[in-house]
Order: C-alpha cells, then structure tokens, then sequence
C-alpha cells in the first residue's frame, strides 16, 4: 500500500461516500429512539445544560420541582441557546429578553412592552425525557413514536435485590461507528496488553439478525495483573463472552455474571458520547475465595471504575481518537478490515441510517412556526 495521498478535502458525506467504511463513517443514528445524555446526578434542580444529538442542540433543564424537561436549544425571539439562560420555578428563561418557556416549549412570558399587541403564540419542539439506571434518556425523534420505542431491560440492575453497577462516561473525539466496531471486536488485545481484559479471543459466531449483530468468542476474560485478582472465577464461566450490537446499543455478557451495556450519544461525525453501565453479580476479595457481598459492591465498583475500568477504556478512547484522525486524513485508504464481525455492525449501521433519511424525506418538517 504505497503512493496514498493526503487529501486536503474531508471525508465525504454519507450520499457520496464510496465504501463501506466511508458510508459507515458518515452515518448518523435513527433518532426515533431513547438516547442516554447526562448522567441523573449531574444535573441539579434549577440547572440548565446543552445536550446535543446529532448536531440538533437541546436545551435540558430541572426545575425546582425536581422534573427534567427539553427542548430545542434555541429562542424563538433572536435564536439565542436557551442552555445560556436560566431556570425559574419549573420556566426556563432566556438570557437577552427575558422571554419564558414552560416545561413543553411555550412561551408564557414576556417581560417588556408587547407595542400593544396581545401575548403572542410561540411554542418551540420539545422532547420526551425518561430517567432510568442512573441516566437520562432523551427521544430526539419523532415525539409521536416516543411510546413505542422502550429504552433497553436490564432486571438486573434495578428492585431490590439488584446488581451493583455504577455508571461511566466519556466524550471521544471520534465516530460512534468506530466505537461500536472497537467494543465488540475482541481482536484488540494488543492495545489493552497491560491490562488484558479479554485475552486469546476466537470469533464462534456472528450472525445478524433484524436489527442485531450477535457476536460470540471463546476467550479468557479478565486474566490480566489486576482484574484477575477480582474475576470469581468458580463461579463465573469466564471462557466464553457473548456480544451485541442491539441498534443503536451495544451489550456484553460472560457467564451470565458479568455484563455491560453501552449507549452512545453521537453528537456530530467526530464526536461522540458514551455511557457504559458495568454490572456484576459475582466478585471476589483479592487473594481470597470469598465473594464480595452486594452491600459492599458499590463502593468497590466505585473504586474498580477508577482504578481499572476507567483507565481500561481510556485506551479504548485513545485509540478510536487516533482512528478517527487517521480516517480523516486517509478515508481513500483501501479496506483492510479483517474480522467479519466489523463488517456487519458497519452494514447495520448504514442501512438503518439509510431507512431514517429514506423515511424523513416523506415526512413534513416538525416544527412550524407560528406568529
Ligand atoms: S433572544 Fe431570547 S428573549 Fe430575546
Ligand atoms: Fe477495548
């Protein structure tokens, strides 16, 4: 592979891109589903902060009461970012005129002369916003659909007698799709050498199906210097570790005892958020055969997120933000991919975006607005 030139012009867009990964690079994520944007504690009562779904800025806020409320991140009066303003009671209020909206996009106040004209009509799109597993969730897409889509089950970690778990989140210069391609592509051992979470992985299956990428390997998990100390490994079958890619998430599970779920949040082409819930059921006291109790699995959590998972994907970070700037620069490169599995999370990628542009361009625009 000699003689690649640097192009000087940016990866294309989606309709004129002319492969697999460069389509895959430019897709962005079907809306009509529950997206994870902050984590719940992050945002207090009378806060307001700037979320962003594909390019599309939402103004999300809490008002006093307690209750999250969103929408879009602009005024109706002179466009200013609502997320510049500030909450009043359960209003948002924009920062220049003073202009009030209530929880659903309305404007319900008007601090200055109204030029003897009644209170006018404005009302600006707002969004459904859901709370669960320590997340908030947010359906940037059509609002009607909202009830039909559910954000994903996970028993474990919720009633009473739930599996310890504590949220983690980065933001990472770098395409969701590659995301998905790294975290279920066990091919990558050799990046996360020091810590070896996954180690000798073979691929036993992978299938699509519907909107899944089902993937399998036999692998030895959690061997490394650290994580082994932890893995209980009599009572957790840590040889084998099934994967999905389940649009626009993406799970793990090992024995039955050891899973993660990671939601991205894409934000624009070369950026993207991302929330992973780790969540176990079975691990031991260092250097002894006992298991961790549940009361103390959360503190322990706590400090394994620092100490090992967090570090862990922050190789994961580092890679994907080297990927991405290489994918700019080299986006003509020829295609090297050699794991089938990559392939089909690219696929299912492309063809759901391609269904969401497909399908918006036969729906009218959402927001009209009146005056
Ligand atoms: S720009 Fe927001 S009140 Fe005028
Ligand atoms: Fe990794």
């Amino acid at each position: 592979m000699t003689g690649l030139s640097i192009s000087r012009a940016g990866p294309p867009i989606f309709q004129e891109a002319r492969n697999r990964r460069q389509k895959s690079r430019a897709a962005g994520l079907n809306p009509d589903y529950w997206y994870a944007v902050e984590q719940d504690h992050a945002l207090k009562a009378g806060q307001v902060i700037e979320v962003t779904f594909w390019k599309r800025s939402i103004a999300l806020y809490r008002g006093e009461d307690g209750r999250l409320s969103a929408m879009e991140n602009r005024c109706a009066h002179r466009q200013l970012k609502l997320s510049l303003g500030h909450v009043r009671g359960c209003d948002l209020v924009c920062s220049y005129h003073g202009w009030t909206y209530n929880c659903e996009g309305r404007v319900i106040g008007i601090p200055h002369d109204l030029f003897g004209r009644s209170m006018p009509n404005f009302k600006l799109p707002s969004f459904p916003v859901r709370v669960r597993y320590g997340l908030i969730w947010i359906f940037p897409g059509d609002p009607a659909r909202a009830a039909t889509r559910t954000i994903p089950e996970i028993p474990e970690i919720e009633g009473s007698d739930r599996w310890a778990c504590v949220p983690l989140d980065f933001t990472w210069r770098a395409h969701h799709s590659m995301i998905i391609d790294n975290v279920s592509d066990f091919t990558h051992a050799y990046l996360h050498r020091k810590y070896r979470p996954f180690a000798n992985a073979k691929l036993t299956r992978c299938e699509a199906s519907g909107d899944r990428v089902f993937v399998e390997y036999d692998t030895e998990v959690g061997t490394g210097r650290i994580s082994g100390l932890f893995v209980d490994r009599k009572r957790v079958d840590t040889n084998h570790m099934e994967l999905c890619y389940d649009y626009p998430y993406q799970w793990s599970n090992t024995g039955g005892r050891i899973k993660h779920w990671c939601f991205v949040l894409p934000i624009d082409e070369r950026t993207t958020r991302v929330f992973f819930l780790f969540y176990f059921d079975a691990l031991k006291i260092p250097f002894t055969p006992w298991r961790i109790p549940r009361v103390l699995m959360t503190p322990f959590l706590k400090v394994a997120n620092r100490t090992l998972i967090r570090p862990l994907l922050s190789q994961d970070g580092f890679a994907v933000e080297a990927e991405q700037r290489g994918y700019e620069q080299y986006f003509d490169a020829p295609l090297a991919e050699l794991n089938p599995a990559v392939n089909l999370f690219q696929e299912l990628t492309i063809r759901k975006w391609q269904e969401h542009l497909d399908r918006s361009l036969t729906v009218p625009a959402q927001y009209v607005p009146s005056n």
